[in-house]
């Protein structure tokens, strides 16, 4: 009753920052395919591969020139070939990102399309005439400040402006033409006959755009919009008809294969996601949702966590089934945001602990189970963030100091996330015999896979252990979920309860001790430790309090 993805630990893998082969200082997946026997140790079971198609790499990436090869700096279709045969003989599944809303301007679909107004492929993009003065269809802003700031470009060729969301080079595709949907299509199941084994859906709220492209009337951002072109994400986000779009792709894809698709669920929270993922829906398995961990929210409170989790939990009995993540390729480090660098260990654990027996599919991002940090560069040289760079020179071209915008805007960079991978204490962390694409965390002699594992706290195996036990406790899997001092402001508790066995965790998400005294349902009981983070004095019972950070999981005997 359990399909494979309720039950499987899914790993990101950002191929670029991951490990490099050929000393190019780049990662590929000759580094991936090396690295399999450590993801094995580990225990994950999925691994869902960031976009690793043909690209220019202004958006590293996401900005696709085509879908059905591989960008020629991770290796070749050959390649992947043997990636995924390898790594499903150990049992690991592939996901894929599949980046549906735009498409680099190099692939072949838009050179076509910018060519005329007649051309077979001119509607596969989203064109329209400029204002009788010339300008912009619209005031919309991109997302990374690209350009001029607006969200249309101008073509000469034909004298009409196309829309971009992201970056100038990443034109929005049409999904309003049907012959581009069925070529979609025609291209997911070309990878579904390849032998992946699912689909990651990049921004999957944002294919269908509003009728008539109007105005927003949002206030400017005075420090980021510029030139009266206003970034509003809600113009284009979980539009009405986006519905139609995602089932009639399931229809034609998702549902014939039965494969796993998460959508990237921007503008998705426990609200309104069953019409999303909800099984008669027929649209996708689950959404990764922004509504716990957000780089643009401030870092969740443990009364924030139990209302959001308890939220989507109470949708499983209706059919829905949630994802659990504290950062991906996107965010900043989960220990330096949500954690304590000063209590990097037991912090480490801490999220670990929650992030895999709190109810839903589990997503780590790489170097998580290590421990990485945010980096911090001196200079926005350094930086490679579309975010990061597009924000910098908008606030510095309206009068912040160049230092204190690098301040304001370092702790949200998507670079923290995308140094490479440290692996040992060797120059560049292991990453790379070569020069890496981005500078290595400096911190990397202090913290690499290599020291992690030789050290008695490491945090490595703490995943290792929290992930059987993801895999091993009924509970964990099938239990409903019930908070604890549901007002406590540093301890977040719950119980993970099912027929079968109840599940008990106790986490001090705070630098200072926590005292609580265990509600009578507990007491009454007798606890097993099955996992913690730091050395316990004495049981559960007869403990008062909790020291930074701490974490234990038990089961009732
Ligand atoms: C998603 C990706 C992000 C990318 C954007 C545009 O948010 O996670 O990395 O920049 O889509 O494709
Ligand atoms: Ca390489």
């Amino acid at each position: 009753m359990y399909e494979w993805w309720k039950k499987a630990v899914v790993y990101e893998i950002y191929c670029k920052s991951f490990c490099d082969s050929n000393g190019d200082g780049i990662g590929d997946l000759g580094g991936v395919i090396s690295k399999l026997p450590v993801l094995k140790e580990l225990g994950i079971d999925c691994i869902w591969f960031t976009p690793i198609y043909t690209s220019p790499q202004v958006d590293n990436g996401y900005d696709v020139a085509d879908y059905q090869n591989i960008h020629k700096d991770y290796g070749t279709l050959e390649d992947l070939r043997r990636l995924v045969d390898l790594a499903h003989g150990m049992g690991i599944r592939i996901i894929m990102d599949m980046v549906l809303n735009h498409s680099s301007d190099e692939h072949f679909w838009f050179r076509e399309s910018r060519k005329s107004k007649d051309n077979p492929y001119r509607n596969y993009y989203i064109w329209q005439p400029p204002k009788a003065d010339g300008s912009e269809p619209n005031n919309w802003g991109n997302r990374f400040r690209d350009g001029n700031g607006s969200a249309w470009e101008f073509d000469p060729q034909t004298g009409e402006y196309y829309l971009h969301q992201y970056a100038v080079k990443m034109p929005d595709l049409n999904w309003e033409y049907e012959p581009l949907r069925q070529e979609i299509y025609r291209m997911l199941r070309w990878w579904l006959d390849f032998g992946i084994d699912g689909f990651r859906l990049d921004v999957f709220t944002r294919f269908k755009k509003p009728a008539g492209f109007p105005d927003t009337d949002k206030a400017p951002d005075l420090l980021l919009d510029r030139n009266g072109y206003i970034l509003d994400s809600s113009m284009c986000t979980c539009v009405e008809g986006i519905h139609e779009f995602l089932h009639e792709m399931y229809t034609e894809v998702f549902g014939p294969s039965g494969c796993f698709t998460v959508g990237e669920g921007t503008g998705i929270n426990a609200e309104n996601a069953l019409s999303y993922i909800a099984p008669e829906r027929g649209e996708v398995s689950t959404v990764y949702h922004f509504t716990l961990a957000s780089r643009k929210q401030p870092p969740f409170t443990t009364e924030k966590y139990r209302r959001i989790q308890q939220a989507w939990a109470d949708l499983i009995p209706q059919g829905g089934w949630p994802v659990q993540y504290l950062s991906n390729h996107d965010s900043a480090r989960q220990v330096s945001r949500y954690g304590d660098e000063r209590y990097r260990v037991p912090s480490a654990k801490l999220l670990a602990a929650l992030t895999l027996t709190a109810p839903g599919t589990p997503f780590l991002y790489q170097g998580e189970e290590i421990g990485m940090v945010d980096v911090h560069y001196d200079s926005i040289e350094d930086h490679n963030c579309c975010y990061t760079v597009g924000d910098y020179h908008a606030m510095v071209a309206s009068g912040t100091a160049p230092q204190e915008a690098l301040r304001i805007l370092a702790p949200k960079s998507r670079d923290n996330a995308r140094t490479p991978y440290q692996w040992d204490g060797s120059p560049h962390a292991g990453f790379t015999t070569g020069k890496p694409w981005l500078k290595v965390n400096p911190v990397y002699p202090q913290i690499n896979l290599e020291a992690d594992r030789a050290s008695e706290d490491s945090i490595f195996a703490f995943y290792q252990k929290a992930i059987r036990l993801h895999r091993e406790q009924p509970a964990i899997l099938e239990g409903d979920l019930r908070f604890i001092w549901e007002d406590h402001p540093q301890l977040i508790a719950y119980l993970r309860r099912c027929e079968k066995q109840t599940v008990l965790v106790i986490a001090n998400k705070s630098s200072e001790p926590a005292a609580a005294v265990l509600p009578e349902e507990i007491a009454q009981k007798k606890w097993t430790l099955l996992l913690e983070n730091l050395p316990q004095a004495c049981t559960l019972l007869e403990k008062t309090e909790w020291q930074p950070w701490e974490c234990c999981i038990y089961e009732m005997e």
